[in-house]
């Protein structure tokens, strides 16, 4: 059955940066009659340059693309320096605290700050164009401010998400071979301190890269501090000189790396570079969002992960936009917070994760008819397939249903949006993507043939030209970014960008994610690969095998769903206390993120004879379905049904 469409209201379209779907097609025509042309013009359009561009685009080298070549920019100054004249007392970030603690800090404002610690990473630490510099930091301004010092200066940043255990942070401090580490002493949520700086310490030990480590003193609780190591923000800020020249960068110059899951056990630096990626940046933020100069915008997600990144920091500020940052978490102190804030700060574009909106509506179902929401023009939402219950109560509850949802899909390595409604001008459909932004040319394709899917029919989320923002990069390892993105599907018998998901057009051409294909699975809106998890497991000493799959979860979207043969029954005794042991291995390699919904002890695996696991039977199992395949080619077909009865009396 056809989904139910829902066409954009009238009165916003009417301003709208793109105002119906004739003008859509138009972009999209133009950009695939003259790709080059549609891009050299907004680049032009959208960025400040130092140096003009030469050349749009130079794929003869591909999957290794430049952009802009020739221009000379400077990402930091795109953020804020070009908003001086206009728009210096604008507030550029609205910070509210956990414990409802606010800062309001204005562009020129930013501009100091961002120079202070721009200063202060480049003087006294000795930071220089090109060095590594890891965030590890909570939700605060400091954070912003970190990450466009680094800009400023030409430095890579690498944020690790402050839920990341000690050994994940080292991994990946080691991996960029980091000089510093920009941290904080911890933070506060639900109104109570948590510690960052201890893990910062453990990750430290031993032979490292880093040099120094910044600590923003936020909580005030007691740390350890090494001499000659670690220096307080706080100290240091203030005798720092608010100007700093912005370092001139080339259009292709690193500008972050953000390190993600994959289907190996190690994460991967994600490479994004300067212009390509603030001009796509800038550009989805004005047609994704359609952000007016007065409008206040707040994506709820954390700076550790690419929403944040693209989403509260340089999207936002790249078009000179307010850009509301929360260090809390949207339950507390009760599940009514997100819709109070939008009252108070008369928000109008609302972006989150499904994750966030089933707990948010499980949680206070009525909450939002207690707040005036009218404020609200535009609802966004990412990371996972948002269910029709979840986008509804979102759609009537939430919007009044009068707001577009735009269902955002993307991933880190697109750097923005690739597939998404527009505000003003697609009809949607619930829990649908609907259609490639204009620019982007995203094909749903036969992995066998690479030909375009018929309607109905699962294929695989493909990309067929390169974009601005795509990833340019596997940070240190230039097969597996081959491998991992352009070894699967061919179009015309050439290689193509593969997202990794399964998608399906329907009747009517919309895109709707099926998810992904490959073994990673979406826990709350964050990627987590299922060899990683299953390398943490292996570290403890009683196990022998594990197999890792993904379950579905009412909250979560996806539970973690483990099942582990041991080397010895003696553990099984106390089952509890094996699964605590288990999950505090998980919680020292990779943080409590990937702490495991289920764990079953299994007296063996499916597997070929050739020994793989076959994860579609575990998948199977774990979700209680019957099992249709053919297990008669299994090394022990027996162990299926034993595994079944387990699950089955749990
Ligand atoms: O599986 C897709 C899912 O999230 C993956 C990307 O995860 P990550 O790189 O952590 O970035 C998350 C934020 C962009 C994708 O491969 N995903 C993302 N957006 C959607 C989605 N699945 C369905 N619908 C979406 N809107």
């Amino acid at each position: 059955m056809s989904k139910p469409v829902y066409k954009p209201n009238k009165e916003f379209a009417k301003n709208a940066r793109i105002k119906n779907m004739c003008e859509y097609n138009d972009l999209q025509e133009w950009a695939s009659e003259d790709y080059e042309g549609f891009w050299g013009h907004y680049a032009n359009e959208k960025l400040d340059w130092i140096e003009p561009f030469t050349n749009v685009m130079d794929e003869s080298n591909f999957p290794f693309v430049k952009w802009f070549e020739g221009g000379k920019l400077n990402v930091a100054a795109q953020c804020i320096d070009r908003h001086l004249d206009t728009r210096k007392n604008k507030a550029a970030i609205i910070f509210e605290g956990d414990r409802g603690d606010k800062q309001i800090i204005t562009y020129l404002e930013l501009y100091y700050n961002v120079n202070r610690f721009a200063n202060l990473l480049k003087k006294k630490f000795g930071v220089k164009k090109g060095d590594r510099v890891v965030i590890y930091m909570p939700m605060i301004p400091e954070a912003a401010y970190a990450m466009l010092a680094c800009a400023r200066i030409g430095a890579i940043h690498s944020i690790v998400f402050g839920g990341f255990s000690a050994e994940a942070l080292r991994d990946r401090i080691e991996d960029a071979e980091a000089k510093v580490v920009l941290t904080a002493d911890g933070a506060y949520r639900k109104d109570k301190p948590y510690m960052l700086k201890p893990v910062v310490d453990t990750a430290l030990e031993g032979d490292t890269t880093v040099e120094k480590v910044l600590v923003v003193e936020r909580n005030g609780e007691d740390i350890e501090w090494v001499a000659g190591r670690d220096y307080s923000y706080n100290e240091l800020i203030e005798t720092q000189d608010v100007h700093c020249e912005s370092e001139v960068m080339d259009s292709e110059d690193p500008l972050f790396l953000l390190y993600t899951s994959g289907s190996t056990g190690k994460p991967k630096g994600v490479q994004h570079n300067s212009a390509g990626y603030i001009l796509w940046a800038q550009m989805t933020m004005e047609w994704v969002f359609d952000v007016k100069e007065n409008d206040t915008y707040w994506c709820t997600a954390d700076i550790g992960w690419i929403t944040g990144h693209t989403y509260i920091v340089y999207g936002p500020l790249a078009m000179g936009a307010t850009t509301v940052m929360f260090e809390g978490v949207p339950t507390y102190p009760d599940a009514g917070r997100p819709w109070k804030m939008v009252e108070e700060y008369k928000i109008n574009q609302f972006y989150t994760a499904p994750t966030a909106i089933r707990v948010l509506h499980k949680m206070g179902e009525d909450e939002p008819k207690k707040y005036d929401l009218s404020s609200l023009k535009v609802l966004g939402t990412v990371g996972e397939p948002i269910d029709p219950p979840a986008w509804k109560w979102y759609y009537e509850e939430v919007g009044a249903s009068k707001c577009a949802i735009v269902d955002t899909y993307w991933q880190t390595e697109t750097g923005g949006h690739i597939v998404s409604p527009l505000p003003g001008a697609t009809p949607i459909k619930p829990a649908c993507a609907t259609f490639p932004l204009p620019g982007i040319m995203a094909e749903i394709l036969d992995p066998a043939t690479g030909e375009r899917v018929e309607a109905g029919e699962t294929g695989y989320m493909c990309v067929t030209r390169p974009w601005p923002s795509m990833i340019r990069g596997v940070w240190g390892d230039a097969e597996r970014f081959v491998k991992s993105y352009f070894g699967d599907v061919k179009k015309d018998g050439k290689p193509v960008y593969f997202t990794g998901d399964g998608a399906v057009y329907d009747e009517d051409g919309y895109i709707t994610i099926t998810g992904r294909t490959d073994d990673v699975i979406n826990v709350s809106g964050h990627r987590m690969g299922t060899a990683e998890i299953e390398a943490a497991i292996k570290k403890h000493p009683n196990v022998a095998e594990v197999a890792v799959v993904g379950k579905p979860h009412d909250i979560k979207g996806e539970g973690i769903f483990a099942y582990i043969v041991l080397k010895s029954d003696d553990g099984i005794a106390d089952e509890v206390e094996e699964v605590k042991a288990i999950n505090n291995v998980i919680k020292k390699e990779i943080g409590n993120i990937a702490l495991c919904d289920d764990i079953v002890f299994a007296p063996g695996l499916p597997k070929t004879r050739s020994g793989k696991i076959m994860r579609r039977i575990l998948r199977s199992i774990a979700k209680g379905e019957a099992i249709t395949q053919d297990i008669s080619t299994l090394e022990d077909p027996s162990v299926v049904e034993k595994i079944e009865n387990m699950v089955k009396s749990k």
